[in-house]
């Protein structure tokens, strides 16, 4: 319970990387469940918010952890698909996460989107740290499961810690590629100015105890300041994802980064044509240590606060878009907080032409990400939305003026049954598919095909 308006929120952590690296396999880990199992073709689909609090950070940790020396409730995980997805987790105009782990492969090393996650960490000025997961597959490696990399280290031939020297050094060298100086994280004195390196492995879970003591130094040094709120101040927070679920119709799964949200509260939320004001009719929390993805029995809560994954239930969500800002507007005049609503959606708009292709993205993120993916390939875009393909969108791409452009690019997106028979009879073509790159270069492949 509060008892005085300042106290330390949870850190928010977003899990970066490449297509396979580990992400899930490491949340997985840490949460002592096997989310990934349920998985669409083993790809992360959705984001998912997991708490996870100090006792089990510190049970965790063993040794390497003395939870006295922490006042911070622990660490909120964001879950994120290795295509582009984590665009968003935005946050008024920033980044939502407030550390990140970039998980990379030491066998794979530097791949495309951990160039990608990169850069967002640049341009976000987020600080992170690097787990080089899958140590285990270092060739006549001697699992020792749970333990810090120290001891497993020692457990180790040499040939062994050779091998997997030379890929971690592969990594410090493709960071300071990258422009930034890393290190080993138990060489690393100053966080602040060098990345730590933790290897580990998401399986065996060796190194993860280090991963964690790490993640809890970081934020316990450098970011109490920021983790101070008023903890009854209207809060603020980012949609994840729109549900439906039975019982409650239209629902937002949202991370709460300030203040706090009550039951009952009016909110405004980011809206497809307008930002959606309406009331809160139920506020469904998942326990800790629970999936807020799988998690199917909600426990009503009466009020969250930051930093926590909620679902809100309440009427009219139904044009809500995944990576928009929720607002509770409490004390406020309602106009101001959808001005305030409003102004933040306008930095996330995508540039179209008056001739293209129509995009169609499951996320704000996506969409921005979209966007700017089909800049680079030169593709233009007559429309852009988040949401599924209805009707409307096939009669917008029939409009197109080029053959070429008469095509509607859907990204993790379902065409809606009373589409079906209107894309049918009509003159244009559909790409869906779950990867970016993948889509862009199906489309470019249909393009070259249809100007031989
Ligand atoms: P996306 O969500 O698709 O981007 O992938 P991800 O980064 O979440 O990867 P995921 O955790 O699904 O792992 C991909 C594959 O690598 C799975 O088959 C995992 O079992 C395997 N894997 C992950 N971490 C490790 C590890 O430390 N050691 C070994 N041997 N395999 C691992
Ligand atoms: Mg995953």
């Amino acid at each position: 319970d509060h008892t005085n308006a300042d106290t330390l929120r949870t850190p928010i952590v977003a899990v970066l990387g490449h297509v396979d690296h580990g992400k899930t396999s490491l949340l997985d880990k840490i949460r002592g469940s096997a989310v990934s199992e349920g998985e669409a073709g083993a790809i992360t689909q959705h984001i998912g918010a997991t708490d996870i609090p100090l006792d089990t950070i510190s049970g965790m940790a063993g040794e390497l952890i003395d939870p006295t020396d922490f006042d911070l409730p622990g660490l909120l995980f964001i879950d994120t698909p290795g295509h582009h997805s984590f665009s968003t987790l935005r946050a008024r105009g920033g980044a939502l996460a407030d550390i990140a782990v970039l998980v990379v492969d030491v066998n794979d090393g530097f791949q495309p989107q951990t160039e990608e996650a990169i850069d967002i960490l640049r341009r976000t000025g987020t600080p992170f740290v690097v787990a080089a997961n899958k140590v285990d597959t270092t060739p006549g490696w001697n699992p020792q499961d749970g333990e810090p990399i120290q001891k497993s280290l020692e457990a180790q031939s040499e040939r062994a810690e050779s091998m997997l020297n030379e890929n971690l050094y592969e990594i410090i060298g493709q960071l300071s590629d990258a422009g930034f100086s890393a290190d080993l994280y138990w060489r690393v004195q100053d966080f602040q100015k060098n990345i730590g390196v933790v290897p580990l492995s998401a399986i065996t879970g060796e190194g993860v105890p280090d991963l964690l003591t790490v993640l809890m130094g970081l934020s316990q040094r450098f970011m109490k300041e920021e983790m101070a709120i008023d903890v009854f101040g209207a809060g603020e927070g980012t949609v994840l994802e729109v549900k439906d679920e039975r019982g409650f119709g239209a629902t937002i799964d949202t991370v709460v980064y300030d203040g706090v949200v009550r039951n009952g509260d009016q909110i405004v939320v980011g809206g497809q044509e307008e930002p959606i004001v309406t009331e809160i009719r139920a506020l469904l929390q998942p326990r800790p240590l629970e999936e807020i993805r799988t998690e199917k029995k909600f426990e009503k809560v009466a009020e969250v606060g930051a930093a926590a994954g909620v679902k809100i239930a309440a009427p009219d969500l139904d044009r809500a878009m995944a990576g928009a800002p929720v607002r509770v507007v409490r004390d406020r005049p309602v106009e101001e907080v959808v001005e305030e609503v409003k102004a933040e959606l306008a930095e996330i708009e995508v540039d179209t032409a008056e001739d293209g292709v129509v995009v169609k993205a499951d996320t704000l993120g996506s969409l921005e990400a979209m966007a700017n993916a089909l800049r680079e390939a030169e593709v233009p875009i007559l429309r852009a939305e988040v949401g599924d393909i209805a009707p409307r969108d096939i009669a917008v791409a029939e409009t197109a003026n080029q053959d070429e452009h008469k095509a509607i690019l859907g990204f993790n997106v379902d065409l809606l049954a009373n589409a079906e028979t209107e894309l049918e009879n009509a003159d244009v073509k559909l790409f869906t598919d779950e990867v970016i790159y993948q889509l862009i270069e199906d489309y470019e492949t249909y393009v070259e095909e249809k100007q031989r």
